[in-house]
């Protein structure tokens, strides 16, 4: 298949592009470069063993941007990464992130459907649960309240393709919930690339063991788990890329809506990935315990049958990979695509 690949020169993005080409799809990418560097393209293109990946930089609120890239492409769906991802960020410009996520989805939905591609596969996010009803969470339990507008509009983009979906039964969406996507590209040349002070867990201890911050903040150590730290369910990221490519069967079969938990099935304490890392790479990360950290829940793990069953996808690597993998890139490029 002809796939569009919006914000494909992100984290998740990239790392797609990769699988994508390997099980014989291609790929146009739309992106602004708002959190990413056109360098991870050129690294895609290095380790596929291909000139480049076509690459349009625009935004997809541009309509006449978008409106041009499908008059010179017959897209058979797209992949829709494109978005604004910051929990903190977001509590601080609310609006600048329902602008964005919102209004981009808005725009790219309508031309698709104006240029006949009604294909669609979306990043959502274990956070619709919000503090789930039950564990492990099953695609059928509730949807919960989102702290945050980043959340939010992933909530909310989900109804907006879902009643989309209801109107016109001509669309496909599958919207794939991911859990915690960690780690890297083995061969260490893409990877994930955040601006400033990490927020989540895994690149914050990877700056850490490089020497970058001088120790890593537990956020609470009295949460109702085995060790008290916050428990989740940590995926490697190119067991989420392959997810994409197996999503695309559902579209191939015109399943109309369908919704995955992607992720392992295994919760992770905070300090069970502190000392996994430690393990196996060989390297010290000194930690600190301190308050929870607003809007946290204590535990997060998926069940991921339904994908297995339907998709007869199931991810393959476990925690030691994650942080082998993760600290193979942080070492390689100790300032992300800048070094
Ligand atoms: P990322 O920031 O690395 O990638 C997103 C890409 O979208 C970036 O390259 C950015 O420049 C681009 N972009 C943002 N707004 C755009 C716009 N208006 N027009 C064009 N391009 C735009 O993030 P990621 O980690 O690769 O996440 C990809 C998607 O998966 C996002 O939608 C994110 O919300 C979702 N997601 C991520 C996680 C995670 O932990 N990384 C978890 C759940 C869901
Ligand atoms: C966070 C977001 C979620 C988003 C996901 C992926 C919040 C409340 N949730 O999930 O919406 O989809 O990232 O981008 O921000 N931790 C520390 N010290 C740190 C960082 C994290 O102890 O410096 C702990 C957290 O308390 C948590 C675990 O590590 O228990 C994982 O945190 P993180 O990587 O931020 O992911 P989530 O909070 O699960």
């Amino acid at each position: 298949m002809k796939i569009l690949v919006t914000g494909g020169a992100g984290f998740i993005g990239s790392h797609t592009l990769i699988e994508l080409y390997r099980a014989g799809h291609s790929a146009v990418v739309v992106d602004n470069l708002y959190n990413s560097d056109p360098e991870a393209l050129k690294r895609v293109a290095e380790i596929i063993r291909v000139d480049e990946i076509p690459f349009v930089k625009a935004d997809i609120r541009d309509r006449e941007a978008l409106e041009e890239v499908f008059a010179a492409h017959r897209f058979d769906a797209c992949i829709h990464f494109a978005g604004l991802k910051a929990v903190g960020e977001s509590v601080a410009k609310p609006l600048e992130y329902y602008e964005n996520n919102m209004n981009g989805t808005f725009v790219l939905l309508d031309v698709m459907r104006k240029h006949g591609c009604k294909n669609i596969i979306f990043s959502s996010s274990a956070t619709v649960y919000g503090d789930p009803a039950i564990i492990p969470i099953t695609e059928e339990c509730p949807k919960g309240h989102c702290t945050n507008p980043y959340g939010q509009t992933k909530s909310m983009l989900e109804q907006v393709m879902m009643d989309l979906q209801k109107a016109d039964p001509e669309w496909n969406v599958v919207l794939l919930r991911y859990f915690n996507p960690i780690g890297a590209h083995p061969s260490g040349r893409i990877g994930e690339n955040p601006n400033g002070i990490p927020n989540n867990l895994m690149p914050y201890i990877t700056q850490v063991a490089i020497g970058r911050r001088e120790k890593l903040n537990v956020f609470g150590n009295d949460y109702p788990t085995p060790d008290g730290t916050g428990v989740r369910d940590y995926i490697h990221v190119v067991d989420l890329a392959t997810a994409h490519v197996a999503a695309l069967q559902a579209i191939d079969r015109k399943q109309g809506l369908a919704i995955y938990n992607i992720g392992t099935g295994h919760g992770y304490s905070v300090l069970d990935v502190v000392k996994t890392f430690v393990k196996v790479n060989g390297v010290e990360v000194p930690y600190e315990i301190k308050e929870r950290r607003a809007g946290d829940i204590a535990t997060c793990y998926c069940d991921p049958a339904k994908a297995a069953k339907e998709l007869g996808w199931k991810a393959q690597y476990g925690l030691e990979e994650m942080c082998r993998d993760s600290w193979n890139w942080q070492k390689n490029n100790p300032n992300g695509y800048q070094s």
